[in-house]
């Protein structure tokens, strides 16, 4: 006879704080948020913690290179998506290891026989007033002079000037060599009141530029998120198909940490991925697995060897599993059922393993609450997909602008390995849909105003830390009119949503 779960399923909007004692010293500045990402023993440390509770999701409509290396910089881990050829995925994740602050490959480069038409044409293009001008005119040519916007006069300059004829030539410049770290670099900035510093191998090729501008901005990332050798953290998804090609591929592309990225995570597949795992690397591949709503599910991936395991079934913003398949579980109720399983886990075995709530975050304060119901981070799509640094187009549609954001299981991203029964290769019904959502602006704007809010429920709960928070949370079902309560009503709303940072 079927099994029956007394509890209904239910979502993080059925919840609410309740205020706990806020002391003098319980301010938002003195929040941390740093958080395991994987398995430890107790007494012991992670092997990998984030400074900020948030992961970008596996997804081809949020998760490349540029979102991961904008999230590192604020503190979260990006999981690079899967559903792409091997080399690519590996591609992306070694962009991301090979990228260094402040050190900026050039976009905008020229030959010297070409005119200052063809340098307008560049500015109007890329919006950039520094050019390279280089032997063959590519990035990685050799460096023969600089253009920037002080080196001719619109009024006088004629348009088909060669630009060998007004460009600083090499000579002239002040350059780096490969080598020099971003301090030495701004050093010579200074020095020489540069606003940009080519930076030259020993052959004179180009290979970077550093740019003045970005040296504020790089002070201002004070919880970025670096590995030993000071490259941005970064994961990537993998399937239960392709690991055993994929996985060495990540590996020596040098990806952190890895994620089984699939609609459903209680099953032989996974196991077998981790087993695998485990027996070409030990415990030195740090391996995410999921998704599961019950302890049954926990206890399963946890065993298996998991190092952190991902909770979320039907809850994703663009997810239609619920309706294609009757599958699935409120997100609240999985993460209260799944943290309390893991608890119990933790007392007997003496090994912690974190949870990642996936999905079904809607507002910033459902952030707050899957972090007190037990959630050590979270994972999201929709919000990330909404930013400059999300991989998808942004259009204007009526006059307001959107990006696109689809679901791994629609028909456009056709990622039939995350929904792998072990039959065909193929997708025989979309369980995600192809959708737009308003365009938010920058992630560290939007991803800063989030934080503060968390900070500030925090504080109102007596809580510096997520571990406290977990600890002190009183957490209250609300009732259907409470909700009614709970927004604006009876005034007459003026049109403006006006939120400060502090
Ligand atoms: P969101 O943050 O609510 O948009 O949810 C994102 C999460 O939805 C992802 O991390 C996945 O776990 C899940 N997801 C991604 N694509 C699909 C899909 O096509 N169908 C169902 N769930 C999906």
């Amino acid at each position: 006879m079927a099994r029956y779960i007394k509890e209904p399923s239910r979502t993080f909007s059925e919840y609410l704080l309740l205020p706990g004692f806020t002391s003098a010293d319980c301010q938002p500045s003195g929040v941390s948020f740093l958080t395991p990402v994987v398995k430890f023993s107790r007494g012991e440390q992670s092997a990998l913690t984030m400074n900020i509770p948030l992961t970008s999701a596996i997804m081809q409509a949020v998760s490349d290179d540029r979102m991961a290396i904008a999230l590192a910089r604020e503190g979260g881990i990006s999981f690079i998506f899967a559903s792409q050829p091997v080399e690519d995925e590996a591609a992306m994740v070694a962009r991301v290891k090979n990228y260094k602050a402040g050190f900026v490959k050039s976009d905008s480069n020229v030959r010297p026989d070409q005119t200052l038409a063809d340098i307008l044409a560049l500015l109007e293009k890329t919006g950039h007033s520094t050019v390279a001008v280089t032997d063959d005119g590519t990035a990685a040519g050799k460096l023969v002079g600089i253009v920037t916007s002080r080196d001719y006069r619109m009024s006088r300059t004629p348009l088909d000037t060669p630009i060998r004829e007004f460009m600083t030539p090499f000579e002239n410049m002040v350059y780096g060599e490969l080598g020099c770290s971003l301090s030495e670099a701004n050093d010579i900035i200074w020095e020489h009141k540069l606003n940009s510093l080519p930076v030259v191998d020993e052959n004179g090729r180009l290979e970077y530029f550093v740019f003045r501008k970005d040296y504020d901005s790089h002070k201002e990332n004070p919880l970025e998120l670096l590995d030993a050798h000071k490259r941005y953290v970064v994961g990537a998804g993998i399937n239960t198909r392709d690991y055993e090609e994929r996985i060495p591929a990540l590996v020596d592309a040098g990806a952190d940490v890895l994620c089984i990225d699939s609609s459903e995570g209680f099953t032989e597949w996974q196991k077998r991925t981790l087993e695998y795992t485990r027996r070409r690397y030990g415990d030195t591949v740090k391996i995410g697995a999921g998704n599961v709503v019950d302890k049954e599910g926990f206890l399963f991936l946890a065993e298996a060897g998991a190092d952190f395991v991902k909770v979320g079934i039907g809850g994703g913003s663009i997810c239609i599993t619920r309706e294609q398949k009757g599958i699935g579980r409120g997100q609240a109720t999985a993460i209260i059922d799944v943290a309390k399983a893991r608890g119990e886990y933790f007392a007997r075995t003496g090994v912690y393993v974190p949870i990642c709530s996936d999905g079904g975050i809607v507002y910033d304060y459902h952030v707050t609450l899957a972090l007190a119901m037990g959630a050590d981070f979270v994972m999201l799509g929709r919000y990330f997909s909404r930013f400059d640094e999300s991989p998808t187009n942004k259009l204007n549609i009526n006059g307001n602008y959107v990006k696109e954001y689809w679901g791994e299981g629609s028909n456009r991203a056709r990622n039939w390995q995350r929904y792998d029964m072990g039959g065909a290769d193929s997708l025989s019904f979309e369980e995600g849909v192809d959708s737009y959502v308003p365009y938010a602006g920058s992630l560290k704007d939007n991803v800063a105003l989030t934080l503060s809010k968390v900070r500030h429920t925090m504080c109102n709960c007596g809580a510096l830390t997520i571990p406290e928070l977990q600890e002190k949370a009183k957490i209250t079902l609300v009732s259907a009119t409470s909700l009614v309560e709970g927004g604006a009503h009876d005034v007459i709303l003026k049109d403006t949503n006006i939120n400060v940072v502090k």
